[in-house]
């Protein structure tokens, strides 16, 4: 990082007071972790008792403003985190084997979000996911890694087919401020279901290599469900940054959770952490919250492995319906809770990838 830019993020976070004693969080040490590439600043702020997680967040959102307003500075990410007691299995050390793989050329950090389980909300967090970071000011492409049912193009809202300038690479298709690949975008829906492992992972390399992807901060990749050979040839193929696993509460999700989990530990990619999914139903007429799985088991599941729990996402009507309809929440309703709840996670995971990128793993974070 400029030693100077992070003196002068430094300086600025000292404007920014603790509410409870008037103390700068700078000179309190809150602030931990301090992240900059490209003009892209992170840091956590650490407050270390969770339950004042509420009375911070408004300092949260003070001192990413107040960042912002630098000279320079591109996108901030402030993430709230308390002290967690050691963890009875750290993830290992990054010797990450993929380090020496070409990047696709512009492409600065590439995010698989996998589920070892169908069906579970892939899809839709990475959707919403993705737009969350493209809100907060960075280029993101959204590829569908999804060869045999392939849903990002309707979620994204879009039709057509995409087009190629140059003869060589076809261009992304582009909406809602996101660039976005598919291969449902070049066969007929049915058509891919009889690939067989090779040809699904050629036509994955095509998406990734042929497609004029331009500069990127970050590539989310919606994962096909499973931990099989594909999906572990793919964890390989594709030079993965980290990943997000996605799972809901329901005890045999949480069981593939963990084997999830071990598939990308044994090809030693970070597991940046889990997100709980239809967490529980929000009643879209009182508001009542019921827990209809038992809510709580991603996060007991997580600290259990070593891993981070990066949030919990309702079971709501709205989030099915705007992204069937192609304008998810976090675009569609960006005041609701759901889309504050993406936005958080989102946080959580570019501040990984930004940790990641500068070769340190960062605190843990422990907060949704
Ligand atoms: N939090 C949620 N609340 C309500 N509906 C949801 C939620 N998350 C996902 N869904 C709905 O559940 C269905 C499955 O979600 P999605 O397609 O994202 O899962 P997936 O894990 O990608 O599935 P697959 O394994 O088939 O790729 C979709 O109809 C989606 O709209
Ligand atoms: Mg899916």
């Amino acid at each position: 990082m400029s030693a100077q830019l992070e003196q002068k993020v430094l300086e600025t976070l000292k404007t920014i007071k603790d509410p409870a004693n008037g103390t700068d969080i700078v000179s309190a040490g809150m602030v931990v972790g301090l992240q900059s590439k490209d003009g892209h600043i992170a840091f956590t702020i650490d407050i270390g008792d969770p339950k004042r997680a509420k009375d911070f967040e408004p300092v949260r959102k003070a001192a990413e403003q107040a960042v912002h307003a630098l000279d320079g500075v591109l996108s901030v990410t402030a993430v709230l985190t308390a002290e967690r007691p050691a963890q009875p299995q750290q993830q290992a050390p990054r010797g990450n084997p993929q380090a020496g793989l070409p990047l696709m050329p512009g492409v600065k950090s590439i995010v698989a979000v996998s589920s070892a389980k169908g069906g579970v909300g892939k899809s839709t967090t990475s959707v919403n996911i993705a737009l969350a970071l493209a809100g907060k000011g960075l280029k993101v492409g959204l590829l569908d890694a999804d060869i045999y049912g392939p849903s990002i193009p309707r979620m994204l809202g879009i039709t057509g087919q995409p087009v190629s300038h140059d003869g060589k690479r076809l261009e992304p298709m582009e909406n809602h401020g996101i660039k976005c690949m598919s291969i449902g975008f070049l066969v007929e829906e049915d058509t891919a279901m009889i690939w067989r492992g090779p040809m699904v992972m050629g036509a994955l390399e095509q998406l990734m290599r042929d497609v004029n992807w331009g500069e990127l901060d970050i590539l989310v990749v919606d994962m096909p469900p499973g931990t099989g050979d594909i999906q572990l040839t793919m964890a390989q193929k594709v030079p993965l940054t980290g990943s997000v696993i996605v799972s809901t509460p329901q005890d045999v999700a949480l069981l593939d959770t963990r084997k999830g989990l071990s598939m990308f530990r044994k090809v030693e990619i970070p597991v940046f952490g889990i997100v709980e999914n239809m967490s529980y139903f929000a009643c879209p007429h009182c508001g009542e919250r019921t827990d209809v799985f038992s809510h709580g088991g991603a996060r007991k599941t997580a600290e259990a492995q070593g891993a981070d729990f990066l949030g919990e996402i309702p079971l709501d009507i709205k989030i099915r319906v705007t992204s069937d309809e192609g304008h998810p929440i976090v675009t569609q309703e960006p005041d609701s809770e759901h889309a504050k709840a993406y936005r958080d996670i989102a946080d959580k995971v570019w501040f990984k990838v930004m940790a990641q990128m500068n070769g340190n793993k960062g605190p843990n974070i422990v907060f949704d």
